[in-house]
């Protein structure tokens, strides 16, 4: 098995109606097995068009992109769609927890979509997580009575749920305040520490950046520092 999760050749992007000055600039980068990663930037520096391209959400872009060693450039939504479901799980600045289901439902969803393991193994591993996470208590609660920093930790429980090759972050502390970011980031390094959980997390808080594994720096689409 490749020790190479994640794979950026020459990636670059220009959305046409900014005068044609592209947002990303010949990006080329590795991600290996068990880091974790924190890319930094300036607001505007193209972090979050980065990651959308990372995550196979984007298929608009120059370059080549490739997961666990596989081209994704160029093939089929479908087998995109896959990818993701199996391999990405991601954790965004707002949580977008469905409020109608519990928060066991919730972190169980992308697992019965990937529909890999019964209805019973998947409530199970959720519940390990929620456990790790320390918030099995809330398990049956619905999400819109936590608290930012609960639901941030339930969201990154769902993450987990399909085991996956990376998670990815889109600020996923820029809405809690101090403490909870606090708790959001030892959970993260709890994971790449205790799981090997490769990580891959857009962040502007330096104090954040400053405790992962590898930081990689962007500045106007570009990588200045990795
Ligand atoms: N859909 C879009 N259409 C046009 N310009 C966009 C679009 N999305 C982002 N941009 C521009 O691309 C640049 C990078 O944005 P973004 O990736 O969101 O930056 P960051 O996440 O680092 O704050 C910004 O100048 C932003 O205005
Ligand atoms: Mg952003």
């Amino acid at each position: 098995m490749s020790d190479i999760v994640l794979e950026a050749r020459h990636i670059s992007k220009t959305f046409h109606e900014q005068l044609n000055v592209p947002v990303l600039n010949d990006i080329s980068f590795t991600v290996n097995r068990g880091e974790f990663v924190a890319l930094m930037g300036k607001s505007g520096c193209g972090k979050s068009t980065l990651l959308y391209v990372l995550s196979t959400m984007d298929t608009d872009y120059e370059g080549t992109l490739l997961v666990e060693g596989e081209v994704m450039t160029g093939k089929p939504g479908s087998r995109l769609a896959e990818v993701r479901n199996e391999k990405v799980g991601f954790v965004f600045q707002f949580h977008y927890l469905l409020n109608e289901f519990s928060v066991l439902k919730n972190v169980m969803l992308p697992g019965l979509k990937l529909n890999r393991h019964t209805n019973k193994e998947i409530e199970t591993d959720a519940l390990k997580w929620l456990n790790v996470l320390g918030i099995e208590n809330l398990s049956n609660k619905k999400p819109n009575l936590l608290s930012g920093g609960e639901k941030q930790r339930v969201a990154i429980a769902r993450a987990l749920i399909n085991n996956p090759l990376i998670i990815m972050g889109d600020e996923p502390t820029g809405n809690l305040d101090k403490k909870n970011s606090k708790l959001v980031f030892d959970i993260f390094k709890d994971l790449s520490v205790k799981f090997h959980q490769t990580l891959f997390i857009v962040t502007h808080d330096p104090e954040f950046a400053a405790r992962t594994s590898r930081m990689i720096e962007m500045e106007d689409g570009k990588i200045i520092r990795q």
